[in-house]
């Protein structure tokens, strides 16, 4: 319990506070009115968005609506035909800060732990400290007893924590997922939103599509919804599943909207 003192005379008010009253998240990445066109066909269409530092960000939409594609434009791999993408920091961020898993897992024909070991040497991790990171990789995924099996023969959900892992190697700033658990079972879904939950601690931000609102409920911080390559919809996690605004966003969530 603080001592209270009344005979000292009471500290001024303090002057106007330097930080506004709410907290405001610091930006991680915006994209500013991004535009995507292929074949004459405007397939994202004057996107901005601004990415929290930290956090799980859900990205949430029908069949088509340009999840993959932002996802895409995020990691470097397309660019905006018109607009940009301003990081915080480095602009463009550098190659090994971005990490992609795709719901289908990527693997070569060796055994786990030289897929982990080969991840970090393209990463230029020298040799001599690459095999403790794939200690703690595999520690990570629990995949320590799976080390030396090739990694092409193990379970979707097996390989999925390879992928989840493996994205994890060179300790990127933000990880993306482009429906990383669709094709789990429950449990292999829980392991990966092990992971997921896991990195997002660790202080790397993760921009995750899926088309679960359960999944995105347990994990989101915010939700960014989007139909034909538009953002109609954007806000913290519980308000969007409990009160969405957009008649988009209410009829997916009903499970009326389908493209
Ligand atoms: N390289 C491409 N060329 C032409 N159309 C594309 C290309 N990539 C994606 N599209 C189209 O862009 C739209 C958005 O795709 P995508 O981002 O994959 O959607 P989703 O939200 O389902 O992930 C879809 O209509 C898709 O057919
Ligand atoms: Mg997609």
């Amino acid at each position: 319990m603080p001592s209270v003192e009344p005979t000292r005379k009471p500290a001024p008010p303090p002057a106007a506070p330097p930080v506004p009253a709410v907290a405001v998240r610091q930006v991680a990445v915006t994209l500013d009115r991004v535009t995507f066109e292929r074949g004459g066909k405007r397939l994202l269409d004057d996107l901005t968005l601004s990415l929290t530092r930290g956090g799980i960000t859900a990205l949430m939409g029908p069949n088509g609506a340009g999840k993959s594609l932002t996802l895409r434009l995020l990691a470097g791999l397309i660019t905006p035909t018109q607009g940009r993408i301003v990081w915080d920091g480095d602009s463009p961020i550098p190659a090994r800060d971005v990490a992609l898993v795709f719901q289908k897992p990527v693997l070569f024909r060796r055994t786990v732990r030289a897929n982990l070991d080969h991840a970090l040497s393209i990463y230029g991790v020298p040799r001599r400290l690459r095999s403790a990171r794939v200690d703690e990789l595999l520690e990570i995924g629990q995949l320590r007893g799976l080390a030396d099996r090739p990694a092409r023969v193990l379970s979707g959900g097996e390989q999925q924590r390879v992928a989840m892992v493996r994205a994890l190697a060179a300790r990127p700033r933000i990880l993306l997922l482009d429906e990383p658990s669709a094709s789990l079972d429950p449990p292999a879904t829980a392991a990966i939103e092990g992971l997921v939950r896991g990195a997002a601690a660790d202080g790397v931000k993760v921009v995750l599509v899926t088309h679960e609102s359960g999944q995105a409920r347990r994990l989101a911080d915010d939700v960014v919804f989007l139909h034909r390559g538009r953002v109609v919809e954007c806000g913290p996690s519980p308000a969007f599943f409990d009160r969405p605004q957009s008649a988009e966003a209410r009829a997916y969530l009903a499970g009326l909207l389908l493209v």
